[in-house]
C-alpha cells in the first residue's frame, strides 16, 4: 500500500513534468528507478517516437513487446527495422498459453476480452512485476479512458509507476517528429491503419472515422485493457 506522502510527491512531480519535452520525462523518471523502467513498445507512431528519442539521448530505459503472436507481419519487420536503425534489443514478452487451436472456434471470435488478457494483460503483469515503472505511448486525446492521463500516476492495477511523455502531444505532432527524424514506422499506416494491435482484430477505417474505429471493429471494445484504471470497475 502506498502513503498518502508518495501520491503527493508523485502529483507533484506529474505537475513539474507537465508539458516538458519526452526526453526530459523519461530522464527524470530513469532516475527515480534506476535499471527497473522499461518502454512497453507495441511499434505504434507514438511508441516509434520513444524508441527514437531513448536511442538519441541514451537513456537507460530498457525496451519490450508485448509478442501475442498475432502481429501483422509488417508489425515483425517493423520490430527488425527498428532494432538495426538504433541498435538495441526490444525484447519479447510472450504468453504462456500457446498459440489457439486452429481448427477451434477462434478465440478473439468467442471472448476478445479474454483473448487480450491472456495474451497481453497477463504477460504485461509479468513484466511490470520486476520492474518500479513503466513507459507508455499513450495520449490523452485517444480515448475517454486516457482523458486523465498524466506524465507520471500510479498505477495501482499493475503496482508500480507509469510513465507518458506524450500525453499532451496530438497525433499531428507524432507524425511531424517520425517524419523529421526519419524514424522507421509501420507501412499499413499508409494504408488505412492509424491504430495497429493484433491483426484478427485490426482492419483498415475509412475517411472520416475515429482513427481507433479499425480496432475490434463490430464491438464496443475499445481498449485491450492495458490502460483501463481499477476505480472504473472494469478488468
Ligand atoms: S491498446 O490498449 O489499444 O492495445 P494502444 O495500441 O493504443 O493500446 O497502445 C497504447 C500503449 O499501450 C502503447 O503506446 C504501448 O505503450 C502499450 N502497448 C499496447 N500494445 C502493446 C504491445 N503489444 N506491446 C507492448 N506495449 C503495448
Amino acid at each position: 500500500m502506498r502513503g498518502a506522502g508518495a501520491a503527493d510527491d508523485l502529483r507533484r512531480l506529474a505537475e513539474a513534468l507537465e508539458g516538458r519535452a519526452p526526453e526530459e520525462v523519461l530522464a527524470a523518471a530513469a532516475a527515480r528507478h534506476p535499471g527497473r523502467i522499461a518502454l512497453a513498445c507495441s511499434f505504434g507512431p507514438e511508441d516509434c517516437l520513444l524508441v527514437d528519442v531513448i536511442a538519441r539521448a541514451r537513456l537507460p530505459v530498457d525496451v519490450f513487446t508485448l509478442d501475442t503472436g498475432y502481429l501483422f507481419p509488417e508489425t515483425y519487420q517493423l520490430w527488425r527495422d527498428l532494432e538495426a536503425r538504433y541498435g538495441l534489443t526490444i525484447r519479447a514478452e510472450r504468453p504462456a498459453a500457446p498459440p489457439a487451436d486452429a481448427a477451434a472456434p477462434p478465440p478473439w471470435e468467442v471472448d476478445a476480452d479474454g483473448c487480450c488478457d491472456l495474451r497481453k494483460v497477463r504477460p504485461l503483469r509479468s513484466a511490470l512485476s520486476r520492474l518500479g515503472a513503466w513507459v507508455t505511448g499513450i495520449r490523452r486525446d485517444q480515448t475517454p479512458e486516457r482523458a486523465n492521463a498524466r506524465a507520471v500516476e500510479w498505477d495501482g492495477r499493475f503496482g508500480l509507476e507509469k510513465v507518458n511523455p506524450l500525453t499532451g502531444w496530438t497525433s499531428q505532432q507524432v507524425w511531424d517528429h517520425l517524419r523529421s527524424q526519419g524514424v522507421p514506422v509501420n507501412p499499413l499506416h499508409a494504408r488505412g491503419y492509424p491504430s495497429i494491435g493484433c491483426a484478427p482484430c485490426t482492419s483498415p477505417v475509412r475517411p472520416g472515422e475515429d482513427p481507433r474505429a479499425g480496432r475490434w471493429r463490430g464491438s464496443e471494445k475499445r481498449e485491450c485493457g492495458l490502460h483501463l484504471r481499477p476505480q472504473s470497475g472494469k478488468t
